[in-house]
C-alpha cells in the first residue's frame, strides 16, 4: 500500500464555529460535539477560548476532562491572564495543546493592536516562552497572516519555533486568498522560516469567498501538516473550511494529495448532524458530502447508470460518510436489542445510563406512530443527552384558539427546587399565548430570534420539530424540541431554550 503522508486535522467547532452569530452551544451539547469529535478520529480539538468566559473555561475544562483520544486545545491571546486561563481550563487533559494568537498583518497591528511589528514580535516570543513552562504543546498562530508581510510571518514563526512552539499556523482570517497563491504562500513560508521543518506547519481559511477548503487543499499541496476546519463549515462570517469536504477529498483522491487523515468517514454524516441539531443551523441540501442530495439520483438517466454501475455517477458511497442505506424501521414491536443495535450504527454511544430511558421513549413513540425512522431516534437521543440540567419542566398545558377568538394559553410548570407554577395568558395564536404564559411564570421576557418548525418525517403522525433561539442580556440559546404535537414541541423547545439561559445565569 502507498505511503500517504498524514495530515493532522486540527477541529475548530468548538471555538471558531461556536463563536458564530446563532451557533451557540450549551456546555451540556459541547461535551456531546467534543465525544463525537473523538470518535470522528480528529487530532485536536479546539475546546474553546477559555479567557472569553468563565462559562468557556468551565466547558473547556469538562471536555479536557473526559476526552482521551484527541488533543484538547485553548485559544488565547498573546496575554499573561489569557494564558493563565487556558492553563487551569486544561489542567485535566491528558494532551493539551495551547493555542496562542496576534495579528501580524499592517491593518490590525496599526488598528487593533496600535502596536509596531517589532513589539509584535517580542509579545508573540514572550507568550510562547510563557505558555512553554506549563504546556509542551504550543500552537503560535499570526492572526490574518495571508495579508501580513510573508518575510515578517517568517520571522515571526521562526522566532516562535525558537521559543517552543510545536505548530505553527498560517490563517486566511478575512477568506481573501485565492488557492494558487495561497498555496504558493504556504511554499514560500515552508522554504524561509528557519527551523520550520522541526515543526507542523498548519493553515486556517476562513470561507468568505467560498474557497475555504480550496485553499486548504492548495496549503496541503505545498507543505502544509495540519488543516483547522469545522463540521458543516461552521464559523465566523462565511464560516471556516468544512472538514468533512477536506477529509473526504483527501480520501476519494489521496492518488492527488499523497496524503490521508486519521478521520474515520463513516462516522462524518452523525457528527454532522449532530452539529446541525445542537446548534439549530441546518445543512443545505446541496451541500457536499453531508448534505441532504448530495447523493440523490434524482434524473432517470443518472438512476439508471447508477443501478448499472454506481461509479457511474458515484466517486464515493454513501455509507463511506456514515449515510445508512439500511430502510429498515423500527416499530413498536422491536425490541430493546434492535433498538440498540440502530443506536450504535447511527454512533450513539450507548453504555451511557440514557439507554433505559431512550428505549422507554421509543417505546412511547412506536406507540403514537407506526414506525420510527433514523431521524426519530437521533431526535430522541438529542433531547435526552444533550440538554442542561431543567429549572423548569412542563407539568401540562391546553390552548384555546379560532378564527373568531383571540388565542388563549395555559401552562403548568414545575420548578427544580418543588414549588409548581400556572398561568394562563392571551396572545397573537396559540404559540404566541403560552409563550406569553411561560414569560410569567419566568419572570423574563427574553426576545425571541428565531421559530422554526418542520416535520422530522413525511406523513400526517410525523413529529413535529421546533427550533427557537431566545437573545437576553445578549447572549443567545438554542432551544429544540419534538413532539408528535407541533404546540408540545414548541413548548419543548422554548422551555430548552429558557432553562439553557436560566443555568448560565445561575453559574
Ligand atoms: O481566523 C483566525 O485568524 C483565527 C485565529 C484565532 C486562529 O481564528
Ligand atoms: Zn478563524
Amino acid at each position: 500500500m502507498a505511503d500517504y503522508k498524514q495530515i493532522v486535522i486540527f477541529d475548530t467547532t468548538l471555538r471558531d464555529g461556536e463563536q458564530a452569530p446563532g451557533c451557540s452551544m450549551n456546555p451540556a451539547e459541547k461535551l456531546e460535539v467534543a465525544r463525537r469529535l473523538e470518535k470522528l478520529g480528529v487530532d485536536v480539538i479546539e475546546a474553546g477560548f477559555p479567557a472569553s468566559s468563565p462559562g468557556d473555561l468551565e466547558s473547556v475544562k469538562s471536555i479536557a476532562g473526559i476526552i482521551k483520544e484527541s488533543a484538547v486545545a485553548g485559544l488565547c491571546r498573546s496575554l499573561e491572564k489569557d494564558i493563565d486561563a487556558a492553563r487551569e481550563a486544561l489542567k485535566e487533559a491528558l494532551s493539551p495543546r495551547v493555542h496562542i494568537f496576534l495579528a501580524t498583518s499592517p491593518i490590525h497591528m496599526e488598528y487593533k493592536l496600535k502596536m509596531k511589528a517589532e513589539e509584535v514580535l517580542e509579545q508573540a516570543v514572550w507568550a510562547v516562552r510563557y505558555a512553554k513552562q506549563f504546556c509542551d504543546d504550543i500552537e503560535f498562530s499570526a492572526e490574518d497572516a495571508f495579508r501580513s508581510d510573508r518575510d515578517f510571518v517568517c520571522r515571526i514563526f521562526g522566532e516562535t519555533i525558537k521559543a517552543g512552539a510545536r505548530t505553527v499556523n498560517f490563517p486566511d482570517t478575512v477568506g481573501y486568498a485565492m488557492p494558487g497563491e495561497f498555496g504558493e504562500r504556504i511554499r514560500y513560508i515552508k522554504e524561509h522560516t528557519p527551523g520550520i521543518e522541526k515543526v507542523k506547519l498548519s493553515v486556517h481559511c476562513h470561507n468568505d469567498l467560498g474557497l475555504a477548503v480550496a485553499n486548504s487543499l492548495a496549503a496541503i499541496q505545498n507543505g502544509a501538516d495540519q488543516v483547522e476546519c469545522t463540521i458543516n463549515g461552521i464559523g465566523e462570517r462565511a464560516g471556516n473550511a468544512s472538514l468533512e469536504e477536506i477529509v473526504m477529498s483527501l480520501r476519494v483522491r489521496r492518488d492527488r494529495f499523497g496524503a490521508d487523515t486519521r478521520i474515520n468517514t463513516a462516522q462524518i454524516y452523525g457528527t454532522s448532524r449532530l452539529v446541525s441539531q445542537v446548534t439549530g443551523v441546518k445543512v443545505q441540501p446541496n451541500k457536499a458530502i453531508v448534505g441532504e442530495n448530495a447523493f440523490a439520483h434524482e434524473a432517470g438517466i443518472h438512476q439508471h447508470g447508477v443501478m448499472a454501475n454506481r461509479e457511474t455517477y458515484e466517486i464515493m458511497t454513501p455509507e463511506s460518510v456514515g449515510i445508512s442505506k439500511n430502510q429498515m424501521v423500527l416499530g413498536k414491536h422491536s425490541g430493546r436489542h434492535a433498538f440498540e443495535d440502530r443506536l450504535k450504527l447511527l454512533g450513539f454511544n450507548t453504555d451511557s445510563g440514557l439507554l433505559e430511558k431512550l428505549f422507554t421513549e421509543f417505546k412511547v413513540l412506536a406507540d403514537k406512530k407506526k414506525t420510527v425512522n433514523d431521524r426519530d431516534i437521533e431526535a430522541l437521543v438529542m433531547d435526552a443527552a444533550a440538554s442542561v440540567p431543567e429549572t423548569w419542566s412542563l407539568d401540562h398545558w391546553a390552548v384555546n384558539t379560532g378564527s373568531a377568538l383571540g388565542a388563549s394559553g395555559t401552562i403548568r410548570l414545575l420548578h427544580k427546587a418543588g414549588h409548581s407554577e400556572k398561568i394562563v395568558a392571551l396572545g397573537d395564536g396559540p404559540i404566541d399565548s403560552i409563550f406569553k404564559a411561560i414569560n410569567q411564570i419566568i419572570g423574563r421576557e427574553p426576545e425571541l430570534e428565531l421559530y422554526e418548525i418542520g416535520a422530522i418525517t413525511g406523513g400526517s403522525s410525523a413529529q413535529g420539530e421546533t427550533m427557537v433561539k431566545i437573545a437576553w442580556d445578549d447572549r443567545r440559546y438554542n432551544g429544540r424540541g419534538v413532539s408528535t404535537d407541533i404546540i408540545e414541541s414548541s413548548i419543548k423547545a422554548y422551555l430548552a431554550a429558557v432553562n439553557a439561559m436560566e443555568w448560565e445565569s445561575a453559574h
